[in-house]
């Protein structure tokens, strides 16, 4: 699937190993509970496993991982875990970067970045440009990110830059826009922790995406979980609308 393309105006093309892939990391606080521990425990553990996910894309020749690190609803939360949170995210910045870097890993990070302290918009904008020339893994962290408002941000870019424009807006016009626009949709999205539910993650982009839900929490979410997340998506027959007999190519395609 190249730049801009859509699953539901065009078939992708699919391969064994998914593309991409799209994570809800859930369960660091039911983890740290679990071992009579404060939340913010659950999360630095939760870090190093990202850390882990990182390294099983390289491995596997996995081209997008998108990670949902924090939702626009989120900063609902008590005072002190918004805080501890956004320190975490201010920290793997500042220690992960280099070595990110070193492996081709591109940075980005996707979200209304502009209700963060200056200090950690600027540590974004410094690490994203530093990996802007890199390939080999395209991560994203979505922060302070909504799927709602990815759609309405990129609705109103997209007007702005057509302001005679009245009527006729295609799928096709929006999706420039959009906080994923560089990136095919999610071949597999993941969420642990026990919640099947989208959070108000990619909306407009999961659209297609198999879907994995699983009980281990993120903490717990190790290489081999994660290899039996691509397992169960290697049985799952994508037919995009058409029939399983078309797939197969036993009738007229
Ligand atoms: C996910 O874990 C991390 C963030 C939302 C930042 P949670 O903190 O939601 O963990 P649970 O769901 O309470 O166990
Ligand atoms: C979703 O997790 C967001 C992230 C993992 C960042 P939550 O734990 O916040 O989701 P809900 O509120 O239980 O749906
Ligand atoms: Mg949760």
């Amino acid at each position: 699937m190249g730049l801009f393309s859509s699953s539901t105006r065009q078939v992708p093309v699919v391969a064994a190993v998914p593309a991409h892939v799209a994570v809800i990391m859930d369960g660091n606080g039911r983890w740290a509970k679990k071992r009579f521990l404060p939340r913010v425990a659950g999360h630095i553990k939760g870090v190093e496993l990202v850390r882990e996910m990182v390294r099983a894309c390289l491995e596997r020749n996995i081209s997008y991982l998108t990670l949902f690190a924090f939702s626009s609803e989120n900063w609902r939360r008590p005072q002190e875990e918004v805080t501890l949170l956004m320190q975490l995210f201010v920290k793997a910045l500042e220690q992960e970067v280099e070595k990110l870097d070193r492996n081709g890993v591109r940075l980005r990070i996707i979200g209304d970045l502009s209700r963060f302290e200056p200090r950690l918009q600027e540590l974004i904008r410094t690490a994203e440009a530093r990996t802007a020339g890199n390939s080999r893994l395209q991560l994203t962290i979505a922060a302070n990110y909504g799927g709602r408002w990815d759609i309405m941000q990129a609705t109103n870019r997209m007007l702005a830059a057509q302001p005679d424009k009245r009527a006729g807006w295609l799928e096709s016009d929006l999706e420039p826009w959009l906080a994923m626009a560089f990136a095919p949709e999610p071949d597999l999205f993941i969420r642990t922790g026990g919640e099947q539910r989208i959070s108000n993650f990619l909306l407009w982009q999961l659209a297609y995406s198999e879907l994995y839900f699983t009980p281990t929490l993120w903490p717990d979410f190790d290489t081999a979980e994660f290899d039996r997340a691509i397992a169960s998506y290697q049985t799952r027959e994508r037919r995009f609308g058409r029939t399983s007999e078309q797939l197969q190519g036993t009738s007229d395609a």
